[in-house]
């Protein structure tokens, strides 16, 4: 029993830390806040005024005045009230926008240089719709938080404090009656507020997975459509989105409860006040205007009671929203990003050693994928990776682009450990057309110069001319400018494949890496293809990986994979005549009937 009392207390005390570390982000725009709230707290005293003010006329009208006002005098102050409500209430909500608006744009900016620098395995471990969640939904939630709820959280407070400590000095007997049913009322908040914010949470995890499947089947809808798979991608959307409703009515029936609790409460206690009140007048006790007074006050109060529970759980899920938003922000990224542009280049010639070079996935870190690679390229050779599907080949590059960390061993650059060079001066001496191009929503232009944005339209045409990719370029009417991606055009697998060629020829780099680079060309592109790279791979320290062997008889080595272990290596001509060699069979497949 005490360890159920205890948890919801920690989970609040560790939230509230949570929250304060997330002010950081406002602590730049303060004054704004600090002016904000200072203008809030002018209009909330101004609003109880007029309660105030409304007695006061009862009291002229029925000749009661204490104070000797008259309606004109009355009319006076209320223009003056209104004046000055209207330019506090401006500012106000300009100034909470100041902090919210920058604050929040501050916190995308931080959360998406995160994102892009975060290595690549931590994708494997978050789906991407999660993430865009976080940095829309959960910082919208923050947003609201600064510019709206709290100040009005804050003004509710304030409203509460001031009314119940003026009904207490004007009329406290009846305040007796009202403060009665006062602590009913916080007593429910609190409760409330527990189970609403674990229904909460988990109401906005299954929102989350209902936009996965949305993601995932658009995203796929060519699979999705080619295994004629719609009613079983439906029937999976139909089932999220019924226990999302089912949380949702849960959500619902502890605010429906919680409503009709505080009606019963409001409206029972406003009855009772009333019927006593009008006693009080009956007998002289209090003018007609004070009880107007009394009664309009004690509607404020209920009103700000009322919303208080909103406003709570509101900041209360808002928290809850920026547990999620600081596992990213304190996770580590691969580098700093500087916007000043100027990285060391490093000069490099581009000899690459892997020794005894162990690894598994972090996501499936029971998988050894590699199991003991040496390899090493010397400056201007060329290498070539063979070997079945799965075998690791594109693991090895992905580890030569430091996108892993091994779990031993070595891979060294020029004999120094690949670790340390930075990361950014490293990975730019690398290009690689890799296996599955992705090309961004752009021109095609913008895709060429994708590594060097600087680069000059000559030296971008020359680029694609030497790609074999001007041809068709300039075939679309609006040649390097036409736009790709979503809103533009579709490229075949063939065109994307020199597009990335193009991209890397551009780059100039010191060593180069070919992921199956010409594997969805005809053959006579291919060949044409095959010509630029030749060009390209001269003088650079190049790694080719390729299932079509033809493609690489004239390397300087080839290493044969299987199963995570490099099995044999050599040239093609001392390869392919050893009997039962791994290589040998597999050239002797391809190469029948082909007369190479
Ligand atoms: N991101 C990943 N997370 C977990 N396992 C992976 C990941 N990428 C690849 N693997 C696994 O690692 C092994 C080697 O994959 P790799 O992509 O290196 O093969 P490959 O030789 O390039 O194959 P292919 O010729 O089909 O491209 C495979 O068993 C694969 O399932
Ligand atoms: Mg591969």
């Amino acid at each position: 029993m005490k360890e159920k009392e205890e948890k919801p207390k920690k989970l609040t005390r560790a939230q509230l830390s949570e929250a304060w570390k997330m002010l950081k982000f406002v602590r730049p725009y303060r004054w704004y806040f600090i002016g904000g709230l200072i203008l809030l707290s002018i209009s909330s005293l101004l609003v109880m005024v007029f309660p105030w003010l409304t007695g006061q006329m009862a009291d002229i009208a029925t000749g009661n005045s204490k104070y000797g006002l008259d309606f004109q005098s009355i009319a006076k102050i209320l223009l003056v009230l209104l004046v000055v409500q209207g330019l506090v209430s401006y500012f106000r909500v300009i100034f909470f926008a100041q902090v919210s608006e920058r604050g929040m744009a501050d916190v995308r900016k931080n959360l998406y240089q995160k994102l892009i620098t975060l290595p690549v395995f931590f994708f494997e471990e978050n789906r991407v719709g999660d993430l865009m969640s976080r940095i829309s939904s959960d910082v919208d939630q923050l947003q609201q938080l600064f510019s709206v709820t709290l100040a009005e959280f804050l003004r509710q407070i304030f409203i509460l404090v001031v009314g119940i400590a003026y009904v207490i000095y004007a009329a406290p007997r009846l305040s007796v009656v009202m403060l009665v049913s006062f602590p009913f009322i916080v007593v429910g908040a609190v409760f409330f507020g527990r189970f609403v914010r674990k229904l909460s949470k988990k109401r906005q995890e299954e929102l989350a997975e209902t936009n996965i499947v949305v993601e995932e089947s658009l995203q796929g809808i060519r699979t999705v459509k080619a295994f004629a798979n719609e009613v079983f991608e439906f029937v999976r959307y139909g089932e999220k989105i019924s226990k999302l409703v089912k949380i949702s009515l849960d959500l619902a029936k502890y605010r429906a409860l919680f409503s009709t609790f505080i009606i019963v409460v409001l409206f029972g206690g406003i009855f009772f006040i009333l019927w006593y009140g009008f006693r009080m007048v009956d007998n002289g006790t209090m003018t007609i205007g004070e009880l107007i007074a009394f009664i309009t006050y004690m509607a404020f109060i209920g009103g700000s009671l009322g919303s208080l529970g909103t406003f709570y759980t509101q900041i209360l899920s808002t928290l809850g929203g920026t547990e999620r938003l600081r596992e990213i922000l304190e996770t580590d990224g691969e580098m700093n990003l500087t916007l000043d542009q100027d990285i060391e280049a490093i000069d490099v010639q581009g000899s690459i050693q892997f020794k005894d070079v162990h690894f598994s996935y972090p996501s499936r870190s029971d998988l050894p994928v590699l199991k003991g690679i040496n390899l090493s390229v010397n400056t201007g050779e060329k290498i070539a990776l063979v070997g079945q599907s799965g075998s690791g080949k594109s693991t090895i590059v992905q580890l030569l682009m430091r996108l892993y960390r091994l779990n031993s061993g070595i891979i060294t650059l020029d004999g120094k450990d690949i670790q340390e060079f930075d990361l950014t001066a490293f990975r730019s001496v690398i290009s690689i057309v890799p296996q599955e191009v992705l090309l961004f929503g752009g021109s095609i232009k913008e895709n060429i110069s994708y590594g060097k944005p600087y680069a000059s339209d000559e030296e971008i045409r020359i680029a694609a001319e030497q790609a074999n990719a001007y041809e068709f370029i300039s075939r679309f009417p609006d040649g390097f400018e036409t736009l790709i991606g979503e809103r533009g055009i579709k490229l075949s697998g063939g065109q994307k494949q020199r597009i990335a060629i193009a991209r890397a020829i551009l780059n100039d780099p010191k060593i180069l890496i070919l992921d199956e680079a010409t594997s969805s060309l005809d053959s006579e592109s291919e060949k044409l293809v095959q010509d630029a790279l030749n060009t390209l791979m001269k003088g650079r320290t190049s790694i080719i990986i390729a299932h079509r062997l033809s493609t690489i008889v004239d390397v300087d080595q080839i290493y044969v994979l299987e199963n995570g272990h490099i099995v044999e290596q050599g040239t093609h001509r001392d390869l392919a005549d050893r009997e039962d060699g791994a290589y040998s069979s597999l050239a002797k497949l391809q190469f029948q009937g082909n007369n190479v």
